[in-house]
Formats: structure tokens, C-alpha cells, sequence
């Protein structure tokens, strides 16, 4: 129930008003749009399936404060949530004090190469940075707003562009994160007292979380979508042609008709890119299932989707958050969300002066050693007709769970978790035992007759045999790497 109401909260967009026109068109007639235009990006949710994991960046002025507002932590504002990108919300600072950020903003550390690099040594596929969060402010060269790197910055480089060459360099997918709807910079109240009264009038409740109603700018909605957000997407689709996605956040407040309007001004312009579901009203070619969730059962999710994840519990460089998730740890939620069909894009958040916080490195080198080996296992495979057996059932339901949980490695020998792809199937494990293993779901009664079985980087054959009631494995001396192993079985 919590689970729900947090997913709700979080990824709903309003659905104020099913009979709300846009030029003549109905709700009906938007969505039969929208399908045609979804059709014609299959080339793009495939390749998007293929990779499985990328890399999530959020990086803009609130690394600076990373959490801290005039001495005070983010918790002790007592408004959540208490992820470093909301310091502005949470801490209430009027949009000129905010503003005054910019004029300290300079990462000189920022190398959008190395970045990049890492990626690719991490076993990533692609990149999504936010070319603009809620706070408004724009890390790339844009023309339309003076609230920019290059017109508000001494840094003066533009931070996309660069990421966006460096991503061509290396031959990775390329993406942005854009907040359409929440700009407390621009946006107003972010249209929440509209759609306040229609819910008002519908008897419904909304609550207010991520509008700006503490010092809204004095223009309309409409026209900051006019004037900032519409003018920003294009000129970003228009800036890096050959995009993968578009990486819409938080349509709290949208109408159906202007999640519709971002739709297809992305699709006129790069009908290729595949757009999230967070541009509300179910518009999205790809669904994001939650911040740090993992679905129980993804039977019922009818796109592409993708589980988004931090590596401590905030986007967004928080200076005294200790809490990495371990190697360890980010390997299981690869193997546990790429067993259930869906990609995992893991976060770094640059700190202010542009370096990435080394405990990200560090996790990130390890995982691609992990991927070196079984990444075979992961890229372009799909589900399996079951997603894990053994004892261990970890669930992740969200950035706060996750938080209080904590994570405890608890894998046993008999846990094993699946994936698909032709005539293979992949047993990942994350222990290893000592001497043999058994796999229940791959016996001859379930899984038909197994014709080879090979551990993934181990050269020569392994010592295997295929009973009634499962795959019995002997184990290498050698381990392949420093987490688990994975078969790939021939059937
Ligand atoms: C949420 C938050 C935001 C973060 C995003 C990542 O929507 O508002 O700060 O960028 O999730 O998925």
C-alpha cells in the first residue's frame, strides 16, 4: 500500500480532465496519435532492450550546497524528499537566492571524457544527463533562457555538448533528462492551483509536493511551456541530432493535451527517440517503474521499461551521504532487473567542483570486471520462463526503503537467476560453492533436454549432467570472477 501510494505520488501525472481539447483533438484521437508515432521507434526500443544498463547523471547548481542549506541538513527541514536536487524545494530559498548559485558554479574538474570512459568500463550502454532539473537551470548552451551554464556561470562550457561528443566518441547511446512540468525557476506554481480546483471539483485530493508555492515566478504556466520548456526541447533535440532518449520527469500537473505536445514536438523532430512514461498521461514509448523499485512481477508491463537507481540514496552529490550501495549489491539489482526483462540505469552525481565522487569509480570499475566476464548474460537477453529460484527474495521498493533496509548480502548457492536469449539460457549465481550445483528449474522435466553447458569465462568444458529434477554442475577450481558465475545452457 505504502509501495503504491509512493509510485503514485512520485511517477502520476494528473489526469484532470479526460474532455480537455487541444486544437481540436480528443483524448481518443491524442492517443491514436500517439500510437502511430510509437510504432515507428521499434528500431530504437530494441536497441534500448539490447544495452540493459546505462549510466544516469544528475549534475547542476544544487551539487554545490550537496545537501547542506546555510548549515542545515536536508532532513532537518522535515519536507521530504531529502534527495540533494530538492534542496531548493525543501529548504523553501527564493529563486534569486537560488539563482546566486550560478555565479559559483564552475566544475573545473567536469571531463565529460573520462566520464564516458567510465561508462563504457562499467559495461554501460548509455548516457541520460539532466540537461535541466526542477531548479530550471540549463547545463547547456541554451538561447532561450539567460539561466544557462554559459550566460549565468563563470564556467562557461557547455556541459552537455560535451558529454554528447564524448558519448558519439565512445559509441554510446545518448540521452537527456528534462523536467517539463516542475521549473521553480520559470514555471510558476507549476500549474498546481489549476488543477487544484478541478480536483476540488471532482471532490479529489491533490497535495501540492514539487510545486513551487513558496515564490513562483509571476508568469503563467502556459507561458513558460510557451516561452522556456517547448522553445529548451527543441533546441535540445535540435542540438544533438541522433538522441536515443528523452528522459521526462515528474508531469505532476500536466494535462493530457501538453504531455502530448511534448510528445510531438520530440517525434517532428527526432522521431527515433524513445520518450518516458514520466511525461505523464501515458504518453511514454518506455516505462520507468520507480526510483530504485524493482517490480515484483513485470508480466503486466506492457513497454520497454527501466528501473532508475542511485548508488547512495540521492541523485543529486549529497556531501554526508556514506551509504554506497556495494558492488556487490549494484550487481544483484543488474541481474535481479535484467532477469525480469528491464534495463537498470545506475547514478552518479558529479560533485560541484566536476569530480565523480571516487566511491562511484571504484563501484563502477567493479561491476564492469563483473560484466567483462558475464555480461553475455545480460546484454540482449530476455526473460525466461521463471526469473529466479532459491531462498533469497530481496525486495526494492524505492529510494526511502532501500535507505532504512539496507542491504545485507545474504546469497546462498541455490539462488540463481535467469535470462533468455535464442536457444540459451543464462544461470547467474552470486555465491559459489564448493564443490557442486545444483539448478532446479533446468531438470529435464522442465527445462526439455540440455544439450551444452559452459561457464562464462572459464575456457574448457565443465563437468555437468542433466537429472529429472535439475542441472547438476561441478565447479571449477578457478572462480571466473569475484561475485558468483554464470552458465549459459544450450537447449
Ligand atoms: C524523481 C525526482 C528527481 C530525480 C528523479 C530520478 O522524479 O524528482 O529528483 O531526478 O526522480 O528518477
Amino acid at each position: 500500500m505504502i509501495r503504491k501510494s509512493i509510485v503514485l505520488l512520485l511517477m502520476a501525472s494528473v489526469c484532470a480532465a479526460g474532455n480537455v481539447k487541444d486544437q481540436g483533438m480528443t483524448g481518443e484521437e491524442m492517443m491514436s496519435d500517439w500510437r502511430r508515432m510509437n510504432r515507428t521507434k521499434e528500431e530504437t526500443a530494441e536497441w534500448f532492450q539490447d544495452a540493459r544498463f546505462g549510466m544516469f547523471i544528475h549534475f547542476g547548481l544544487y551539487s554545490i550546497p550537496a545537501g547542506v542549506w546555510k548549515g542545515k541538513k536536508i532532513e532537518d527541514f522535515n519536507r521530504p524528499p531529502h534527495v540533494a536536487e530538492w534542496i531548493q524545494y525543501v529548504a523553501q530559498i527564493p529563486r534569486e537566492e537560488y539563482a546566486k548559485l550560478a555565479a559559483e558554479f564552475n566544475p573545473v574538474k567536469y571531463n565529460a571524457d573520462s566520464i564516458a570512459k567510465l561508462a563504457v568500463d562499467a559495461g554501460m550502454k548509455y548516457i541520460v544527463i539532466t540537461s535541466k532539473h526542477h531548479d530550471g537551470f540549463a547545463m547547456y548552451d541554451s538561447k532561450v533562457s539567460k539561466f544557462d551554464v554559459m550566460d549565468a556561470s563563470p564556467f562557461k562550457r557547455d556541459i552537455v555538448a560535451e558529454l554528447y561528443q564524448a558519448c558519439k566518441k565512445y559509441g554510446l547511446g545518448f540521452g537527456v533528462y528534462y523536467s517539463h512540468n516542475i521549473d521553480w525557476a520559470d514555471g510558476g506554481d507549476c500549474q498546481y492551483a489549476e488543477v487544484k480546483k478541478s480536483y476540488d471539483e471532482q471532490g479529489k485530493d491533490l497535495h501540492y509536493f514539487g510545486a513551487n508555492l513558496w515564490d513562483p515566478s509571476p508568469n503563467t504556466f502556459q507561458e513558460y511551456l510557451d516561452n522556456k520548456a517547448i522553445p529548451q526541447v527543441k533546441e535540445l533535440l535540435n542540438k544533438f541530432p541522433g538522441m536515443k532518449c528523452m528522459w521526462y520527469d515528474m508531469s505532476r500537473f500536466m494535462f493530457p493535451e501538453q504531455s502530448y505536445r511534448f510528445y510531438k514536438t520530440t517525434y517532428d523532430i527526432q522521431p527515433q527517440v524513445i520518450v518516458t512514461n514520466r511525461i505523464g498521461n501515458d504518453f511514454g514509448d518506455y516505462i520507468i517503474t520507480g526510483d530504485n523499485l524493482i517490480p515484483e512481477d513485470p508480466a503486466g508491463i506492457d513497454r520497454p521499461w527501466e528501473t532508475v537507481g542511485t548508488l547512495n540514496n540521492s541523485w543529486g552529490y549529497k556531501s554526508y551521504d556514506h551509504d554506497w550501495k556495494s558492488a556487490e549489491e549494484l550487481i544483484f539489482w543488474l541481474v535481479e532487473i535484467a532477469s525480469k526483462g528491464g534495463n537498470y540505469m545506475l547514478n552518479i552525481g558529479p560533485k560541484g567542483d566536476g569530480e565523480v565522487p571516487p566511491e562511484c569509480v571504484e563501484r563502477l570499475r567493479e561491476i564492469g570486471k563483473w560484466m567483462n566476464v558475464n555480461g553475455e548474460a545480460i546484454y540482449s537477453s530476455g526473460r525466461w520462463i521463471v526469473n529466479h529460484e532459491g531462498p533469497t527474495i530481496i525486495s526494492m521498493d524505492g529510494t526511502d526503503a532501500r535507505e532504512k533496509v539496507g542491504f545485507k548480502n545474504n546469497f546462498k548457492p541455490d539462488d540463481f537467476w535467469f535470462t533468455r536469449k535464442d536457444n540459451k539460457v543464462y544461470a547467474i549465481a552470486l555465491a559459489y560453492p564448493e564443490k557442486t550445483s545444483l539448478i532446479k528449474n533446468l531438470g529435464k522435466k522442465t527445462a526439455g533436454k540440455i544439450r551444452h553447458v559452459r561457464m562464462l569465462g572459464i575456457e574448457g568444458p565443465v563437468v555437468w549432467k542433466q537429472r529429472n529434477d535439475g542441472l547438476e554442475v561441478s565447479m571449477p577450481e578457478r572462480r571466473p570472477c569475484e561475485y558468483g558465475y554464470a552458465l549459459e545452457i544450450t537447449l
